[in-house]
């Protein structure tokens, strides 16, 4: 339990912490690559760590120093067979991204997660990795939690991806690079394209063309230095939070800016947020830049279509903004937040009404009424991090003292939230 209540503007300059996709993807690729992998900027958050346990098992080194990590593989070919049971604790990226790694290795393995991760489909996963020829068991034909997987030659494939996916998209690739032929994935809607980018810097050839990417098969990795850009899904809660504020002024800096991740800015654009942006250089493979914010009035937006997989983790701190957008803010196309952490759009609407706000679901989405007061209240986190962060920031307009259930769960993604949550509204900039 935490009880949070604030008066008075946020002011600060903050450093974002590393991207969580990202960080993961840096652990993961590494330890496929034969040789020394090093990370600058990585995100020391519980998911990203499961990635490093899990790999770990497979007897890759890894050391790890604040920020700072080296990976030392002998490449996927020389990994061990586990004796013990590989836990991916609440992290979908680490369960669905090793599952097609771990398809096309020689080994076998068991996957678990937590209670969350033991809820959440992996069929979307598993059934394309069966079409390339994997062998893989799970509850309910492949669909949850545990996973047995025996690795082998997989076959390439020419996959049209369902649901706009990155998790889903990367195991296929992932599965692909020691899979025999070119394997084609075509997406209906672009998802975040960090593993495309990370195999590229890894030595990988990936062509692009439109919507279709294609992966030859038998190409490995070449062990990189990768420097992680501060994740814009958490910038996006100082971002709402000093938009939403009276008198805030925040700069964020190292905020990555990839435009398939990007949707956040788009939006608070179109609803009226005083928001700069000033593109940096860097040596990161990955586009960053340093945002610089101010309180404003806002109006309600409506949001659909291929912009939802460009936002779709800040969703539910976009359903605050748009309670203190003036107007009626409708979000469309998004029912893949039924199968996230929990279900977003049931957490978000119930949790956002205890506070007094004008706001319902639909089957796809939630509209939200504008601007209302906020009350207090105590707020179920439901074990996901990014709704204990909702509440958060909802405690910095509310009438009253917001109580989080469970705030360590925010350490998921985010272990330094509280730091800078007092940082900002003790700080000046
Ligand atoms: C992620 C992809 C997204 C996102 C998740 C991280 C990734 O999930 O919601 O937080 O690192 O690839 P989906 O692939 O299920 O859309």
């Amino acid at each position: 339990m935490k009880s949070l209540h604030y008066t008075g503007s946020l002011q600060g300059t903050l450093s974002i912490p590393g991207d969580k996709s990202i960080s993961h993807r840096s652990i993961l690729f590494g330890a496929m690559a034969n040789g020394v992998t090093t990370v600058e900027g990585f995100l020391q958050s519980d998911d990203c760590l499961s990635t490093i346990d899990c790999v770990r098992k497979f007897g890759v080194e890894v050391t790890v120093d604040d920020d700072q990590v080296t990976v030392n593989s002998q490449g996927i070919e020389e990994w061990n067979e586990p004796d013990s049971i590989l836990y991916t604790g609440n992290s979908g990226t680490t369960t669905r991204l090793l599952a097609g790694v771990l398809a096309s290795s020689e080994i076998a393995t068991v996957m678990i997660g937590d209670e969350s991760i033991q809820k959440r489909p992996m069929k979307r996963v598993t059934a394309p990795l069966k079409l390339m020829g994997a062998s893989i068991i799970g509850r309910q034909d492949g669909n949850f939690t545990p996973l047995a997987i025996q690795g082998q030659t997989l076959q390439a494939i020419d996959y049209l991806m369902p649901v706009a996916s990155a998790q889903v998209k990367s195991a296929i690739l992932l599965a692909a690079l020691r899979a025999q032929g070119t394997t084609h994935v075509t997406e209906q809607e672009q998802s975040r394209n960090h593993t495309e980018k990370m195999l590229q810097h890894f030595g990988v050839k990936v062509e692009q063309t439109a919507n279709r990417i294609s992966l030859e098969g038998g190409q490995k990795l070449t062990p990189a230095h990768i420097v992680v850009p501060g994740d814009i899904s958490s910038a996006a809660f100082w971002l709402v939070a000093s938009a939403i504020t009276n008198g805030s002024h925040v700069i964020l800096n190292n905020v990555g800016l990839n435009p398939t991740r990007d949707g956040i800015v788009e939006v608070l654009k179109e609803m009226g947020a005083d928001l700069q942006i000033m593109a940096a250089s860097s040596s990161s493979h990955e586009e960053l830049g340093t945002l610089e914010i101010r309180s404003s009035t806002l109006k309600s937006t409506e949001i659909s279509g291929d912009m939802i997989p460009r936002l779709i983790d800040e969703i539910p701190i976009i359903a605050l903004l748009a309670t203190q957008a003036t107007g009626v803010t409708i979000i469309r196309d998004a029912e893949e937040l039924k199968v996230k952490e929990t279900n977003r759009i049931d957490a978000v609407v119930t949790e956002l009404k205890k506070l007094g706000a004008s706001i319902e679901s639909t089957d796809d989405g939630m509209v939200i009424t504008g601007p209302t007061p906020l009350n207090g209240g105590t707020i179920t986190t439901y074990g996901d991090h990014r709704i204990g962060m909702m509440g958060a920031i909802a405690s910095l307009i509310s009438s009253e003292a917001i109580v989080l259930d469970n705030p360590e769960c925010i350490a998921v993604s985010y272990p330094t939230f509280f730091d800078h949550l007092t940082e900002l509204t003790t700080g000046s900039l």
